[in-house]
């Protein structure tokens, strides 16, 4: 049967596979990630047109709004039809203030763990990444104790598969030594490549790489190049950038955030803009 998920299918382990172009649920909950949507309407249709379009990987997390995500992908989705994956993370807690926190001690990870259960109302989750940093790269301080204890999990069949958010070569390499690590999630898009090496680590492993901010998150990408080579396509820059992580490598999966139901429709058209050779030797310009 052909592969209609949108960027194609992408296996991260025996009976788990992905659609590469997902979708990043965070911006669904209020400004700054905190509180409730401002279109709540709106925010339930963007999930629903998500699985319509294909999708079978969704980004969450229990602190984004807090627990406003899951609440609104549990009602958007539930019961989840065959396929869907939802992706959480682990490893930070909310503030008062809506102040982010890295929460990455044993037992906060494993109530963490259990909070995403229960919100999305599953048995096990699909899988979970735990945070270690807000970026990675540079980080190399250990993350067995916290690996561990998800690993734990894992064997107690709370988790199907296990990812890293943030980290480092080094970092990816000491969890490979506790359990399979099946996906990276790290900042990295057009324009912030400090994570090339382990882009291709990845695809070597073939481990997926999740690229988070694909679109410059709160800083939108901006470049003369972008736009220039994006109107000679007939694209728009988003769908240029998006087009260009696909290309980028065989397992990086995107997972573009959208409070839009139209920009959703948009980014995963990106899926199937096919960029010449010249245009990429254009875009490589601007991350160097
Ligand atoms: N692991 C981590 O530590 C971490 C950190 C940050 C994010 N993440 C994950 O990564 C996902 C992606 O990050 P993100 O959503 O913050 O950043 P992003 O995907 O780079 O950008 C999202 C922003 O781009 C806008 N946008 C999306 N599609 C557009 C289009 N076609 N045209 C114009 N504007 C468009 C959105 O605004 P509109 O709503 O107006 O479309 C939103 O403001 C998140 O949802 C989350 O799941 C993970």
């Amino acid at each position: 049967m052909a592969d209609s998920a949108p960027g194609g299918t992408l296996t991260l382990a025996d009976g788990f596979g992905v659609s590469r172009m997902g979708f990043g649920a965070m911006q669904l909950a209020g400004p700054n990630v905190f509180g409730p949507p401002k279109d709540r309407e709106q925010a339930l249709a963007v999930l629903r047109e998500a699985v319509e379009l294909g999708i079978t990987n969704i980004d969450t997390s229990d602190y984004y709004g807090p627990a406003v995500v899951n609440e609104l992908i549990r009602e958007a989705l539930h019961p989840y039809p065959d396929g869907l994956h939802l992706v959480t993370k682990v490893g930070a807690k909310r503030g008062p203030d809506g102040g982010w926190k890295p929460s990455l001690a044993p037992e906060s990870l494993k109530a963490q763990v259990r909070d995403n259960l229960q919100r999305l109302g599953l048995e096990a989750l699909d899988l979970v990444n735990l945070r270690v940093g807000s970026q990675g790269g540079t980080d190399d301080a250990s993350l067995a104790e916290q690996f561990t204890a998800l690993a734990e999990l894992r064997q107690q069949g709370l988790i199907r598969h296990l990812g890293l958010s943030g980290v480092s070569d080094a970092q990816l390499t000491e969890a490979q030594a506790i359990a399979p690590v099946v996906s990276v999630q790290n900042l990295y898009n057009l324009a912030n490549r400090q994570d090339d090496p382990l882009v291709d680590r990845c695809e070597a492993e073939n481990i997926a790489f999740a690229s988070f901010f694909p679109l410059g998150g709160f800083s939108p990408l901006q470049s003369d190049v972008l736009t220039d080579v994006a109107a000679r396509l007939g694209a728009s820059a988003q769908q240029v950038a998006l087009a260009w992580l696909l290309q980028r490598s065989a397992t990086t999966l995107l997972i573009p955030g959208t409070s839009s139901v139209a920009h959703l429709r948009e980014n995963v058209a990106a899926a199937d803009l096919v960029l010449p050779d010249e245009a990429v030797t254009e875009l490589d310009t601007i991350g160097v």
